[in-house]
């Protein structure tokens, strides 16, 4: 039973790896600085240009599946999220399209091909919205930047369907982390007693728990009727006001100062769209599967991250 897992170094496979060699899984972290992986000494680190399957790809014959997480980071990897140049941009859509296609050729290439593949994508795919309109994985994906990259992303993994490996798409919304991701950055201005909506507030943000992140990607790699897009989102999304409100009071901080759009547009560009705009999306098809969320609502997740 091994899974292979493609940028296993960063939030989400961190997270990941412990989870799957608890369920007796033999876990090979493909990564493009293997020396400076902190990963469990258990788990094979095998070096990947991100582009290719040379030297890596007979990992690939008879693994039980692989989960594709590698890509630039959308925000940069900083507190201060990084602007998006264009070469930035170009980075983001290459990183991940180019380490697809090298997945796709090294299961081209198996004898005894994976039963799964777990493909990373985002709720990005809808499109940076400001409206109330509830999203499920039938919703019309979007047309901007993010949506271009996931739409293609997600494209780049098609061809695998066709040799009979089942795949998933793992539409992942904000996860919720002390550990790395958003929620640092957002807790900032709230440790200065600065914190509050961004903009209007009225932006709906779809987040998720690092733990029900994993589970639900353990979840999808083990259930067998699973293929297609599946959000991956907690079940109660808040709007950006009421994300705000939450952190404020797990926290003890105020948050009633609001950050102007037109300020975060100036410091980020394009990218404040990211916080300025969202997406009211629920998990559709996880919950029809059965899954269970363990914080399906933002207080219970927030407790935990922040209390413990
Ligand atoms: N965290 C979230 O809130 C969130 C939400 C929606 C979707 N996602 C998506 O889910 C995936 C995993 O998320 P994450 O938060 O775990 O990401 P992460 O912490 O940024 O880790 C991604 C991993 O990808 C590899 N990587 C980075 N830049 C790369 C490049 N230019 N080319 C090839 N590989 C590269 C790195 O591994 P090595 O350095 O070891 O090669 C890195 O550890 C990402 O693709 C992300 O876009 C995340």
């Amino acid at each position: 039973m091994r899974v292979i897992i493609t940028g296993g170094t960063g939030l989400i496979g961190r997270a990941l790896v412990p989870l799957l060699l608890q369920e007796g899984y033999q876990i090979v972290v493909l990564s493009r600085h293997p020396s400076q992986a902190r990963l469990p000494a258990d788990v094979q680190v095998v070096p990947w240009d991100a582009r290719t399957a040379s030297g890596w790809g007979h990992w690939v014959e008879g693994a039980t599946a692989i989960v594709n997480l590698a890509g630039e980071s959308i925000a940069g990897t900083g507190l201060i999220p990084a602007r998006w140049t264009k070469a930035r941009k170009q980075r983001i859509l290459e990183s991940r399209v180019h380490a697809t296609r090298a997945v796709v050729e090294a299961i081209d290439q198996a004898r005894e091909k994976p039963q799964v593949l777990v493909q990373g994508s985002a709720i990005g795919y809808y499109g940076g919205r400001v409206d109330d309109t509830i999203l499920d994985e039938n919703a019309p994906p979007g047309q901007d930047f993010l949506a271009q990259v996931v739409r293609q992303w997600e494209a780049a993994s098609e061809p695998v369907e066709a040799w009979g490996v089942r795949r998933v798409l793992a539409r992942t919304g904000l996860v919720l982390s002390t550990q790395g991701g958003s929620l640092p950055p957002t807790m900032l201005p709230f440790r200065f007693f600065l914190g509050g909506p961004l903009g209007s507030g009225q932006q709906w943000w779809s987040w998720i728990h690092l733990q029900d992140e994993v589970r639900a990607l353990h979840f999808l790699l083990t259930h067998p009727q699973a293929s297609g897009p599946f959000n991956l989102t907690a079940p109660h999304p808040v709007t950006n006001r009421e994300f705000a409100l939450t952190l404020g009071q797990v926290m003890g901080r105020p948050a009633f100062l609001p950050t102007p759009g037109w300020l975060l547009r100036l410091t980020l560009g394009e990218l404040a769209d990211l916080l300025l705009k969202g997406q009211r999306v629920l998990p559709k098809r996880l919950l029809d599967l059965g899954f269970q969320f363990a914080f399906p609502t933002l207080e219970m997740a927030l407790e935990e991250l922040l209390r413990k």
